[in-house]
């Protein structure tokens, strides 16, 4: 058994955007391999031809793609299942697999399938299926905590799944990559959570903690009405919010922000701050020129913010944004990092992180 086919989930609407990263970096390795998708259907499907998936999937870190959520590795074909009874098709397919690892075993199984709203009527079916599914793979054996892989079954409708893989440190922590975040009752507006799933989804927890400690100085760009500022204020930052709008009054009695009314294009701290985040509706190369002027200046050590996306060319214009900064960066001699993804809480529009080592 082989796998051919490389699943990849992604925002309904991004298919092109996933398709282009992918095949782009097929071809960079050499590896033989076409595209399946359609538009708004939220997967993108990399076919090679003859050559397993799995090898490639080695050569590529799941972090440096921008568009896709999760991907899973699968033999090429769909699986048609009966309207009852789907069980027994299923293990049969589980037991064809052949991972490295001496013996079979899955860390956990996760059950997928588009995010769409054809896909989402799946979700009952799928929360009721898995008891049945994890209670036959514990009787038999195949469920191990050491093990490297997740089991995927990825449901196109209830009888129609692809059964695969992902390697358990190389693609999403979150089944079909969709972090399960509260909304937390007090914070200002829901762009909170843009915020929050960005922290979560580029910083190990050990840097977490070590990036984000009590009384560091925070500025953010386009901060009204706060939802952004209240989350650095949670992780103990002092926050300057630039924004000529009003800033939540909850938010305010913090006494852990001060509110500037002025142009987040023109202001710069007297002294270099921590963390610089931007979640202005502007245009991406405007944004990322403005990012990499804080970092040429010196005036900030990490940043996260949003690249609004144009309606066309949405990948090319990532890569001139993802290009310009590293130019422009590695003109400092600063060790840094950038990293780049169109998250859960994302729309029309991706978020980056740069974190340096000054
Ligand atoms: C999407 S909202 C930010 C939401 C915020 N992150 C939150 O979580 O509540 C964008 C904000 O950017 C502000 N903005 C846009 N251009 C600006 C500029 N040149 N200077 C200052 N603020 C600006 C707008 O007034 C608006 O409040």
């Amino acid at each position: 058994m082989i796998f051919e086919r490389i699943i990849l989930l992604c925002r309904p609407g991004f298919e092109k955007e996933c398709a282009g990263e992918i095949i782009e970096l097929a071809n960079q390795h050499g590896f033989p391999a076409y595209i399946q998708t359609s538009d708004t259907s939220g997967v993108v499907n990399l076919i090679s031809s003859g050559q397993s998936c799995l090898d490639f999937t080695q050569h590529v870190h799941f972090h440096s793609l921008v568009f896709a959520r999760q991907w899973l590795v699968s033999v090429k074909d769909t699986l048609t299942l009966p309207e009852s009874n789907r069980l027994p098709d299923i293990l049969k397919a589980i037991n064809d697999i052949q991972v490295n690892d001496s013996h079979k075993s899955f860390h956990d199984v996760e059950l997928n399938y588009p995010d769409t709203n054809e896909g989402k009527s799946l979700s009952k079916f799928c929360k009721q299926f898995k008891p049945h599914l994890l209670a036959v793979l514990k009787k038999k054996h195949w469920l191990s905590a050491q093990s490297n892989w997740h089991l995927q079954l990825f449901f196109t409708d209830s009888c129609h799944v692809n059964i695969g893989i992902t390697p358990l440190n190389n693609g999403a922590k979150d089944v079909m990559g969709i972090p399960r975040l509260k909304m937390p009752g007090a914070a200002p507006s829901r762009s909170t959570l843009k915020l929050d799933e960005a922290i979560q989804w580029f910083l190990s927890t050990r840097q977490q903690s070590e990036l984000f400690k009590s009384g560091m100085k925070a500025v953010d760009l386009g901060a009204a009405p706060g939802g952004w500022s209240w989350q650095l204020v949670q992780r103990g930052c002092l926050v300057t919010a630039i924004d000529n709008g009003p800033m939540q009054d909850e938010l305010m009695k913090s006494g852990m922000i001060e509110h500037l009314k002025t142009d987040a294009f023109t202001y710069l701290p007297k002294k270099k701050i921590n963390w610089l985040v931007c979640d202005m509706a502007e245009r991406p190369l405007h944004v990322s020129r403005l990012m990499a002027r804080w970092f040429t200046g010196k005036h900030c050590e990490h940043a996260i913010f949003n690249l609004k996306l144009p309606m066309k060319k949405r990948l090319a214009s990532v890569q001139e944004c993802i290009q310009l900064l590293h130019q422009q960066l590695s003109k400092t001699g600063i060790k840094y990092q950038i990293q780049a993804k169109q998250l859960y809480h994302d729309r029309g529009e991706i978020t980056v992180c740069i974190i340096t080592n000054s």
